[in-house]
């Protein structure tokens, strides 16, 4: 089914492929935010030709169903993959339906969720219909396929040939992980090992690392470190190999708290990473409407690192 899903987008973009120039949308980590998804994706409007999304487009937030629905029918080419909390999400949904995806739950006792995310799991599995659910049911774990000569690898948290790890395990830049590590990684799954690009989500920190010569960079290493990294960032795509997470649009632990997102441009060989602020009152109110103000103040949606510190071992 995956397959046939990419092969008609494939099919899609190479014959439309000589009047567009391939303009790839990169988001990730939603979670249940509609007011900061509306605005990147306003954003985006015009300025792409395809849509990829790396998971987390439910759990934490107020809007899950709107979320949903405005990526369900997107109206251009889309590559979506599932994230840790979609997948607890569905999983929730089918228990509340009374029947229990025993696949899901497998996946699901290998890592643990927070007490908020746990709550909100509950919360936004509550208010979905079977449309929404359906939506959860039809993402895969990774998706692999190829756009204008690139070989692309889509999935939530790493690489790999596990369902658990492609959907719970963190994908970190350097220095959090060693290059080896990555390599490492990298070198268990045959498509992963022979992809140009690999986009993750999961810590909803924006990092690039190319592969080919071993550079990197992550915003979240920039603050660390005090460097005053101005936006937009540009890299080139010249050399393939790289791994990309373009942030978190609903959620950002990476010290701005804006919807963040990136664009690449095949044909300029361009990569640029952006980040927005988006309505915050009118999504606070929501927030206090729909979760739990006690744990989802303010702070909960501005954090500047979540639960990660320089000092964090992995
Ligand atoms: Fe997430």
């Amino acid at each position: 089914m995956n397959y046939l899903i990419s092969s008609f987008f494939l099919c899609y973009t190479s014959e439309y492929g000589d009047f567009f120039s391939m303009r790839i949308g990169l988001i990730s980590d939603i979670h249940s935010n509609y007011i900061a998804l509306k605005t990147a994706l306003d954003f985006l409007e015009g300025k792409i030709d395809v849509l990829l999304c790396s998971g987390d487009f439910v759990g934490y937030g107020p809007s899950p169903k709107k979320c949903i629905e405005a990526l369900i029918d997107f109206p251009l080419p889309h590559y979506y993959c599932i994230g840790n909390h979609d997948l607890k999400v569905r999983y929730q949904y089918s228990c509340n339906i009374n029947k229990p995806l025993e696949r899901d739950f497998k996946i699901l006792s290998k890592f643990r969720f927070s007490e908020v995310a746990e709550e909100m799991i509950k919360r936004n599995a509550s208010e979905l219909k079977d449309i929404h659910f359906d939506f959860l049911c039809s993402l895969s774990f990774k998706q692999i396929f190829q756009l204008k000569g690139y070989n692309i690898y889509l999935t939530h948290g790493t690489p790999s040939v596990r369902r658990a790890e492609n959907v719970g395990k963190y994908l970190f830049a350097p220095p959090r992980l060693t290059n080896e590590v990555i390599n490492n990684r990298i070198s268990k799954d045959k498509y992963a090992k022979k992809s140009d690009l690999i986009i993750v989500g999961h810590s909803h920190q924006r990092f690039l690392i190319d592969r080919s010569r071993l550079f990197h960079w992550s915003l979240i290493n920039d603050i660390l470190d005090k460097k005053q990294t101005k936006f937009p960032l540009t890299f080139s795509t010249k050399r393939k190999k790289v791994i990309l997470n373009p942030g978190s649009v609903g959620q950002a632990r990476d010290g701005t708290g804006n919807a963040s997102f990136t664009i690449i441009n095949i044909e300029k060989q361009k990569i640029v990473f952006h980040d927005l602020d988006y309505p915050r009152t009118k999504f606070y109110q929501l927030v206090k409407k729909k979760c739990d103000p006690e744990i989802h103040g303010d702070n909960f949606w501005e954090n500047r690192f979540g639960n990660f510190s320089k000092n964090r071992e992995l």
